[in-house]
């Protein structure tokens, strides 16, 4: 999913209309599994009723619901897309989640909590919006003292990885998004690195490119005739082949840290 902003779509007037129509419709919004949400939760203390999460970039909840499942904390979610909200606060009623999840429109750059408030931020697929080192740096006097912070990201495995691949998530600067310069900045932030760990496979394919080249197929044939359209769909479909065509330069590393 590319950052609001960056220039990928500039001559879609209606491109995120498109795009959330899309994204709305699969059940997460970016790569991950359950499995490895629940991984990263055991790296960090036992929490109860009184520890509080921020899951920040929550989308439609996919993360927030198994977090939800596997701990008693009390979870803020936060996104900046109201209807991504709307339907996380319609799924948390079905499942029973509604007193354990709160759920609110909000910024990840501008968030209006005091400091001090949380035991963890969690942040799934999402950091990248505000850029990693911004992420840990501004999120971090959020934290309680010795409190956690988990975070999924976008990483370089190999060197030179292909033009095509840079262009499409990094705006044409792989430096930034090696393993190691992962870790320079989570070292530079001061922050304790805990766990770190890949996304597997399933997380991108079965979970998220799948369903979405399934909407995409739905949404072509709704949109046929509609140049705008059809152009955000060739757009997430690009993504979808090059990611396939080049699966071994990248991957979602999961990185636990303690501040
Ligand atoms: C790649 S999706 C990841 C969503 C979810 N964590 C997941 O893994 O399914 C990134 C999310 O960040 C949200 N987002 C974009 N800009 C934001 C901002 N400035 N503040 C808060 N959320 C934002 C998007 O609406 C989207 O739901």
């Amino acid at each position: 999913m590319p950052a609001e902003g960056i220039n990928l779509m500039s001559t879609a007037d209606n491109f995120w209309k498109y795009f959330h129509e899309i994204f709305g419709e699969i059940p997460r919004q970016g790569p991950g599994t359950r499995e490895s949400t629940e991984r990263a939760l055991k790296r960090i203390p036992l929490l109860n009723r009184e520890n509080r999460i921020l899951d920040i970039g929550s989308g439609t909840g996919a993360q927030t619901f198994d977090l939800a499942g596997s701990t008693d904390a009390y979870i803020i979610a936060i996104d900046n897309h109201p209807p991504y909200i709307d339907k996380l606060v319609k799924r948390s009623k079905e499942l029973g989640f509604d007193k354990q999840i709160t759920a609110q429109v909000g910024d990840m750059a501008d968030l209006k909590f005091p400091d001090g408030s949380f035991d963890v931020v969690w942040s799934e697929g999402a950091i990248f919006i505000i850029g990693f080192a911004q992420g840990l740096s501004s999120w971090r006097r959020l934290l309680k003292p010795g409190g956690h912070m988990v975070i999924s990201e976008y990483c370089w495995f190999k060197e030179n990885p292909p033009k095509e691949l840079v262009e499409l998530h990094f705006d044409g600067c792989p430096e930034a998004g090696t393993v190691a310069a992962r870790k320079k900045d989570i070292d530079a932030q001061g922050y304790k690195l805990v766990d770190e760990f890949v996304l597997p496979a399933a997380g991108w394919w079965e979970n998220f490119y799948v369903p979405l080249g399934n909407v995409l197929e739905r949404f072509r044939k709704k949109y046929a005739g509609n140049a705008e359209a059809l152009e955000v769909a060739s757009r997430c479909q690009l993504e979808i082949d090059l990611c396939r065509k080049h699966a071994d330069f990248f991957g979602y590393v999961f990185f636990v840290l303690k501040s």
